[in-house]
């Protein structure tokens, strides 16, 4: 499958996002991942692992990395959006939307049978691009652990 290999970018002025993964700058995501809501605490290894394993796409501006959203998939039935982060100074341009607009148009996330997400309070921004509650919450079931990364 020739999308596998091939990366896809989208530019604005001067902004850029990416699927190129030689371009993600593992530092600066870790860095705002380690100090939010839902991975808080979590390792710069850690980070580079779940990277590895997934569709990511880097957003950036100048190219410094200023935002990210990384995509774990079977690029053919499945998909779970997570880790979607724009950096405070660029916030409230419409740069989230746009990112997420590239993600859901990614050739390799057509035609699943879900795609998922989890989110605390920004359930309005992706319902933009297609996303809704859960209607039968009890077809689905999970196992969490809180607070994963608390050291402890
Ligand atoms: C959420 C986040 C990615 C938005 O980035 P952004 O570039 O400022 O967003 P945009 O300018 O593209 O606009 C976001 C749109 O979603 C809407 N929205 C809904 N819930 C939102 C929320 N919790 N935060 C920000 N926007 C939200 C906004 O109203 C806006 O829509 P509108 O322009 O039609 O009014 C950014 O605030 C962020 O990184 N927050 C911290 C991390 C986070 O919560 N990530 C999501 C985890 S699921």
């Amino acid at each position: 499958v020739e999308s596998l290999a091939v990366s896809l970018e989208a530019s604005r002025d001067r902004f850029l996002i990416s699927t190129d993964s030689d371009r993600l700058d593992i530092d600066a995501i870790h860095a705002y991942l380690t100090r939010s809501y839902w991975a808080g605490g979590i390792s710069r290894d850690l980070v580079a692992r779940s990277i590895a394993g997934s569709l990511c796409f880097g957003l950036y501006a100048d190219n410094a990395q200023i935002g990210f959203a990384r995509v774990i998939t079977d690029r053919a039935t499945f998909a779970y959006l997570a880790d979607v982060y724009v950096l405070e100074a660029y916030r409230g341009f419409g740069l989230a939307k746009w990112l997420i607009s590239v993600v859901v148009a990614h050739p390799d996330l057509q035609g699943l049978r879900r795609f998922m997400l989890a989110t605390r309070d920004a359930h309005g921004l992706y319902e933009q691009y297609g996303f809704r509650t859960v209607e039968s919450p009890r077809w689905l079931m999970e196992i969490v652990r809180v607070n994963p990364y608390s050291g402890a």
